[in-house]
């Protein structure tokens, strides 16, 4: 897949473009009084606070007063329909309110979290997930989501990390795009469309030391590079509402960001959607030290163009004020309310701003939902490591398999399994691992061993004894360790170890002892140092926090009904000290070439190369990386042509085809990643060692092969150059098809 495979047909964006809904916006503009334009500049939480609360109880007379634009945070047809009814009846002009919600990975069906979905490397399978997720959340009066996530997160001590698609910019923009494709479906005005939110712009994934809230520091040059291309994508693919970022970026935080919240978003790109602050973030601009009261902030924020203020309560209070003083022009509220409206109208809310209430949110989950769910669980799990026990690979777990042990604090706690943002799944529409085995090994008369073990973070070793007894009565043991969903993954929850919490490694360490084969199954929301058991466990495999169906697809997976395919969009360092850790870091001048990180320098030759002398440079998992029960052979990579022209790329009319045969040379069906990565040298910037510009998701029979190809365009080899053009240069292009980000046999492309 290429990026020009994604890329969207105008239609996406007719919305707008579209002469109706433009007319209808300045009809409907010509006729608010200021204050009727700001209250639609403003928005706040009800229901449910993502944090911290205004303790205001007085919503249904401010927007009977036509004070609110938007309502976060409140659910339901019903509950939605009396508050919609208060402002189309109530108000003068009758506009309808824009319920939004943080639908981030499934709103009644949960389904794996995205730095899991995106392991998939399944655009297709994201849309979908997207769009059931619009389908249910619709159908609980909600309109606008706040997703995707767009950060690239280069950082695993970023709690958000977990909210992501991980470190690359191609992939990300890729399943940027598919979300919101997802949720917009096919018309904006459709009644089971959200409006997409492509957040937090920008550079959030990028504060300083993974520490949230913090500061960011971005050049230009690798802010086009890297973080703004997702956005890109999603604003290519329609998404109607962008959501300003909390963090300072390059000093300025991007609340009041004219650089990137005017100058990129609106004079490049022509973004006509609307930008939401984040939650309160308007209010924070004065500790963040740009401003010195409320009205400061809300005309710092207006004027740089964020258009809806997001609990902040400081537009409401203070806009109208800064106009008439003459502090704020009339243009700046008038540019805001034109695009909240545009989105407003392109959503059809003035033609149909009720739903149908027919939906309860306590019904269970249909079945063709829950089945969506386990393909996308089954296809976000990465097998990080599969030793051969006794003659054979450990997993799939053979059916001779008798007694299973399972221990573990993850392997039967249900809330769990939905992870942060879970959405309307409560731990009831979960079946856990310990449910799935049991009634998966009572069907062939097996016997499944449980004991928790350990809690998620406690020291208490009292439950050791009973985990290691049931160990040594299996034939294996399958360990389901890893973080507190609930408060170490997503928002404001960053860490600054990475191991395993509380003293579950001591639990692994414990089990392993007893000489018993150990699976391991790591539930985290981010890479975790796994150096231990990457050493003394046969098997491993990363299964994030996987949704409602955990487990029947882990299940599934361990014995083998499907084989594991997906693969890393995060680097799983060895150490917290690599961080931040990513693969398409820039060579050095002193690349520790031929030297043996394993131990320490020795002598000055091995000592005076970029390295640590306590560790290696690598990751102790690679972007990109994920094993199969079957084993997939590449060929050298091969080009249409050895040579190519930057001038013919610059005018989009030069291609270089790139293939490489691909084959099963295992004993079972299974999926496999095929990537596509470039390293171009001799250019007027220093660029990657390696950078992914293409992949697709084959599936090979034993024996199959397969000539997988791909196109390279100018598209792909452009880059921000030394004078910040966008322009492909000459250069030698080197070119992997590869399993991952540190393989392949490449081939060599002169760029003339
Ligand atoms: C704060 C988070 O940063 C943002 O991602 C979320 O959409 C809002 N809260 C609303 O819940």
């Amino acid at each position: 897949m290429t990026l020009a495979q994604f890329s969207i047909a105008q239609t996406s964006l007719s919305w707008s473009k579209d002469p109706q809904i433009e007319a209808r916006v300045e009809k409907l503009l010509n006729q608010m009084t200021l204050a009727e334009k700001v209250g639609q500049m403003t928005q706040f939480s009800i229901g449910t606070p993502t944090g911290p609360g205004t303790g205001r109880s007085d919503y249904k007379e401010m927007v009977a007063r036509g004070e609110v634009g938007s309502i976060l945070n409140m659910t339901g047809a019903a509950q939605t329909n009396a508050m919609q009814k208060i402002a189309v009846e109530q108000t003068r002009l009758h506009i309808p309110l824009l319920f939004g919600l943080d639908i981030i990975h499934g709103y009644r069906t949960s389904f794996p979290i995205p730095l899991g979905l995106s392991a998939s490397w399944d655009p297709e399978l994201i849309e979908r997930i997207a769009r059931l997720a619009a389908q249910e959340g619709t159908r609980a009066g909600i309109r606008w989501t706040f997703s995707p996530m767009v950060d690239i997160a280069r950082d695993a001590r970023w709690g958000r990390i977990a909210e992501g698609a991980g470190e690359d910019p191609y992939l990300g923009s890729a399943i940027a795009a598919a979300y919101v494709r997802g949720y917009q479906g096919s018309s904006l005005s459709n009644v089971d469309s959200l409006a997409a939110c492509a957040k937090h712009f920008t550079g959030y994934g990028a504060v300083e030391g993974g520490r949230d809230y913090n500061t960011a520091e971005i050049p230009d040059r690798l802010l086009r590079q890297v973080y703004l291309p997702p956005f890109e994508a999603a604003m290519d693919a329609g998404a109607a509402s962008f959501m300003s970022a909390f963090e300072a970026l390059n000093e300025v935080p991007s609340t009041e960001n004219s650089f990137t919240l005017k100058t990129v978003l609106r004079d490049e790109w022509n973004f006509r959607g609307l930008v939401v602050s984040d939650y309160g973030a308007i209010a924070e601009l004065i500790p963040q030290g740009v401003a010195l009261d409320g009205a400061a902030a809300a005309r710092k924020a207006a004027l740089a163009g964020v258009d809806m203020d997001m609990e902040s309560n400081l537009y409401r209070t203070e806009l109208a004020k800064l106009v008439e003083s003459g502090a704020l022009p009339q243009s700046a509220i008038d540019d805001a309310v034109r695009r909240i409206l545009r989105v407003k109208f392109a959503l059809g809310l003035f033609d149909h701003p009720y739903t149908a209430e027919n939906t309860d949110d306590a019904q269970p989950i249909p079945a063709s939902s829950l089945e969506l769910a386990r393909t996308a669980a089954e296809q976000s799990f990465v097998l990080l490591k599969n030793a051969t026990v006794k003659g054979s690979p450990l997993l799939p777990l053979n059916g001779g398999i008798k007694s299973v042990a399972l221990i573990g604090p993850l392997a039967d706690d249900g809330a769990q399994m939905v992870g942060s943002w879970g959405g309307k799944s409560t731990a009831k529409d979960v079946t856990t691992l310990r449910a799935a085995l049991e009634a998966r090994l009572s069907q062939h008369g097996g016997r499944l061993l449980y004991a928790k073990g350990a809690e998620l973070t406690g020291t208490s070793e009292s439950g050791f004894a009973e985990a290691v007894n049931a160990a040594r009565q299996a034939d294996v043991a399958i360990l389901a360790l890893g973080e507190d969903a609930t408060w170490m993954t997503g928002e404001a929850a960053s860490r600054a170890h990475l191991d395993l919490p509380g003293n579950q490694q001591q639990l692994l360490e414990a089990i392993v002892a007893t000489g018993k084969p150990v699976v391991l199954l790591v539930f985290s929301g981010r890479p975790l140092v796994l150096k231990w058991a990457a050493q003394h466990v046969p098997a491993m495999m990363e299964v994030w926090f996987p949704g409602v169906q955990a487990g029947p697809a882990m299940a599934s997976t361990l014995f083998g009904d499907v084989a594991p395919s997906g693969k890393l969009t995060t680097s799983f360092p060895r150490a917290v000290g690599q961080e931040p850790l990513y693969y398409n870091a820039l060579n050095t001048g002193r690349p520790p070439e031929k030297i043996d990180l394993t131990r320490p320098p020795t002598n000055s030759d091995e000592k005076y190369v970029s390295r640590y002398v306590d560790e290696q440079n690598s990751p102790l998992f690679p972007f990109g990386f994920g094993l199969s029960y079957t084993t997939f052979s590449y060929s050298p990579t091969t080009l249409s042509t050895p040579t190519a022209s930057a001038s013919a790329l610059n005018n989009d009319s030069g291609n270089i085809r790139v293939s490489a045969e691909v084959k099963n040379i295992g004993t079972r069906k299974a999926d496999e990643i095929v990537q596509l990565y470039i390293r171009q040298r001799g250019t007027s910037v220093a660029r990657p060692v390696r950078e992914l510009k293409g992949f697709r998701r084959i599936t090979l029979s034993p024996g199959q092969s397969q000539r997988v190809e791909f196109t390279l365009t100018g598209k792909e080899l452009r880059f921000w150059n030394i004078d910040m053009k966008n322009l492909v240069e000459p250069a030698q292009v080197t070119i992997w098809i590869a399993p991952d980000s540190t393989s392949g046999t490449p081939a060599e492309l002169t760029i003339r």
